[in-house]
């Protein structure tokens, strides 16, 4: 069986605790000065319809540091992704060149289709609906920081985005409590609620409009941008409409003492967190960044080595 990472409900609670122990004995090796050339000639190719830092660097990076090569393909080198050619013959023309795909694309259907004709992993690097490899990042940063995940809260203050649905999905999974304040016209949509609170073993999963109710006793308080990637015409109008859901140092007051502040970045200071809460003691954001590298470097080893049929990418 070909394995992707598409979204999180798509593995088990055990299988995602697993992941995590996997990604951070391997980031310890690498912090020790080990080095794992488990995918020396190997390659991927990576289809971005959206602009990215965090994600196309350390994805590159990853790769590199694990002996194999990388193919970026900007949205302009695409032509739009379905658009310049079916999703479904240019996937078949990649299974002849490449071992493994990073896709980052605005529908969701997008990487679901180019699994269905992958004779290799696909990894979501972002969809409108999730962005699994952030979350689970994350939940590496959030165990580092805590020593453990299960009986913590998670509050996330914003849009109801593929952030919150990931962190949702996440926390579900894992073991953590999971509130989101959101005005009523973002929250995120009831069936997402439904399905997501069955992922998780009876977790809380607590949805507001008041930023306060949700990051009461929180140990995590996490926001993203109000404005997604795609969402750029509806700036000024979210502007106006999520003022308010800001992570500052009045809403901190009210969430546990220790509590760590969480951003998937890029920030916009000023907006959904100032600049003193992001700059402060609290602010774990550069660490949950790093963990991008760690964790995506031990997902592409992963899926290689346990999700492919050998040999299948030469049999067609
Ligand atoms: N957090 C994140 O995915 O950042 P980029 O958009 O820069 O990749
Ligand atoms: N919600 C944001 C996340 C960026 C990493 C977006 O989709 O643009």
């Amino acid at each position: 069986m070909i394995k992707h990472f598409l979204e999180l409900a798509d593995y088990s609670s055990a299988e995602l605790r697993e992941l995590l122990d996997m990604a951070a004995a391997q980031k310890k090796l690498y912090k020790e000065g080990g080095r794992d050339l488990c995918l020396s000639g190997k390659t991927m190719v990576m289809l971005f319809e959206k602009p990215s830092s965090r994600t196309r660097v350390s994805f590159e990076v990853g790769m590199t540091q694990l002996g194999g090569s990388a193919v970026y393909l900007r949205p302009e080198d695409i032509g739009g992704l379905g658009q310049r050619e079916p999703i479904s013959d240019l996937t078949r023309v990649l299974n002849g060149y490449v071992d493994l795909i990073v896709a980052r694309t605005f529908e969701h259907s997008s990487v679901i289709e180019l699994a269905h004709y992958a004779k290799m992993p696909v990894i979501n690097a972002l969809t409108e609906k999730c962005h699994p490899c952030q979350a689970m990042a994350d939940m590496l940063t959030i165990r580092e920081h805590f020593g453990r995940l299960e009986g913590l809260k998670l509050a996330f203050i914003g849009d109801g985005n593929n952030m919150a649905y990931s962190l949702a999905a996440a926390c579900m999974r894992l073991g953590l409590a999971f509130s989101i304040a959101a005005p009523a016209a973002y929250a995120l949509p009831k069936e997402s609620v439904e399905f997501l609170k069955k992922l998780g073993d009876g977790s809380n999963l607590i949805t507001t409009q008041s930023p306060a109710e949700a990051a009461q006793d929180a140990d995590i308080v996490y926001t993203d941008t109000w404005t997604s990637m795609g969402q750029e015409e509806e700036k000024h109008q979210r502007m106006a409409n999520f003022k308010g859901y800001q992570i500052n140092d009045e809403l901190l007051k009210v969430a546990a003492a220790g509590a760590k502040v969480m951003h998937c970045l890029p920030a916009y200071r000023g907006l959904e967190i100032t600049n003193e809460v992001m700059e402060g003691p609290q602010s774990i954001v550069f660490d949950q960044a790093e963990n991008r590298l760690h964790f995506q470097r031990f997902l592409m080893k992963y899926l290689l080595e346990e999700g492919t049929e050998e040999g299948m990418r030469h049999e067609a």
